[in-house]
């Protein structure tokens, strides 16, 4: 440790889910000791609640309880009749798990670039990717930024296309008002613990309006089980255990606070970084980010990822390699390094800052003087190569 680092006033930890516990330490230990008392783990009336609940918080009619969000993808991809032989549009900047739970499927992801303002998939990217083959695209709500889902709409109509919503870093994100997923379609959430809604371990679900879809996934959550011991299709074994769903019901009622909370700390940050070479997240009119991450883009980013390690202040990169480039889809014959720019230049550009809701404003306080130090010591300034549009405010 040099002597920064053994000086610094502050520890910021990139998540703190031990102090968002410390405040619903009571309530979620009766919801956990009540599912231990009444010993219905799978299944049965306390995941049920839950899926009520939150199918409601989104304005969806359905909310089918699964393992993980990667199932929620998988066996979304499956319910809509897709498999092998029908290609995927999937953003080349997103997690893994986009790409991996339409191959898990069986079909093909096809990786699209993307929009070097809100590094979404760029719709124009997505129209040229098209094929005879194509027959979906997962529309990621990256980092808690609702998509502009108006082209994507105007792409899937003109070519028939599923549209399944990844919404993994999204909960309670809206577009013009409405929440992601009050659309309806098939929108796929993750309860991992460090999502803006988040389990005590791996939980998932989908949300649709569509009662044949909702049937459907149902039964392919569960061993492709309509009833006992009829196995109407094989399946998987991908269902939300009751104690993720008491520790999921206690926490929905705070999550439009803490999205509130997130909100409330990005515009510090953003409004401390206006007009300054560490470039803040943009957002587009009417879409209510809920920042999951809060991701700058800067020139120097490994130089700044290193100085805020030595400050004691957690960052992480979302992420480091772009999906077509992963080992695991250049060995499926993905595309090479240049295909997609876009993402690739903001591979080494980009960088998670710490943001959630137990946040104090004595830490967000001292990550704003620290990236301040960062700039002044090393005489940057807005570097030419960002346009004004990718500078828009929170
Ligand atoms: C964008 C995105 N999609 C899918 C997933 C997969 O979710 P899970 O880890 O619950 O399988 C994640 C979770 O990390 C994610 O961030």
């Amino acid at each position: 440790m040099n002597d920064i680092a053994a000086h610094v006033p502050f520890r910021v930890p990139f998540l703190d889910l031990k102090a968002q516990y410390s405040g619903i330490r009571e309530e979620t230990n009766a919801a956990v000791l009540h599912v231990l008392e009444t010993a219905s783990f799978v299944g049965g009336p306390v995941v049920e609640t839950f899926e009520h609940e939150f199918a409601a918080l989104v304005g969806a009619k359905y909310c089918v309880g699964v393992a993980n969000g990667t199932d929620a993808i998988t066996l979304s991809a499956r319910a809509a009749g897709l498999g092998p032989g029908d290609e995927v549009l999937v953003p080349a900047n997103s997690f893994f798990a986009s790409a991996e739970a339409i191959s898990n499927a069986g079909a093909t992801p096809v990786f699209v670039d993307v929009d070097p303002a809100t590094f979404h998939m760029d719709p124009e990217r997505a129209a040229e990717a098209v094929t005879d083959r194509t027959r979906a695209m997962v529309a990621v709500h990256l980092y808690g930024r609702a998509m502009n889902m108006k082209p994507f709409e105007t792409l899937a109509s003109k070519h028939n296309l599923v549209i399944i919503e990844d919404c993994a870093q999204a909960h309670g994100a809206a577009m013009d008002g409405d929440t992601v997923g009050a659309s309806g379609r098939l929108t796929c959430y993750s309860f991992y613990p460090g999502k803006n809604l988040g389990a005590y371990g791996d939980g998932g679900a989908v949300t649709t309006s569509d009662p044949d879809l909702m049937r459907r996934l149902r039964i392919l959550r569960d061993h492709g089980s309509p009833g006992k011991y009829e196995h109407s299709v094989v399946g998987w074994n991908s269902r939300l255990d009751a104690l993720q769903a008491a520790v999921l019901s206690v926490k929905l009622p705070y999550l439009h606070r803490w999205n509130a909370s997130r909100r409330r700390l990005a515009n510090k940050l953003a409004a401390a970084l206006a007009d300054s070479p560490v470039i803040p997240p943009a957002i587009l009119e009417g879409k209510q980010h809920v920042f999951h991450l809060f991701v700058v883009r800067c020139s120097r980013r490994d130089e700044l990822k290193h100085f805020l390690d030595e400050m004691g202040i957690q960052t992480g990169i979302h992420y480091p390699v772009p999906l077509h480039l992963t080992a695991a889809y250049q060995s499926l014959g993905a595309p090479r390094r240049g295909s997609k720019p876009v993402t690739e230049s903001l591979s080494s550009q980009i960088l998670s800052l710490p943001i959630y809701p137990e946040l104090s404003d004595e830490q967000m306080g001292y990550i704003i003087s620290a990236l301040r130090q960062f700039i002044e010591n090393n005489h940057l300034s807005a570097p030419m190569d960002f346009t004004v549009s990718e500078r828009a405010s929170v």
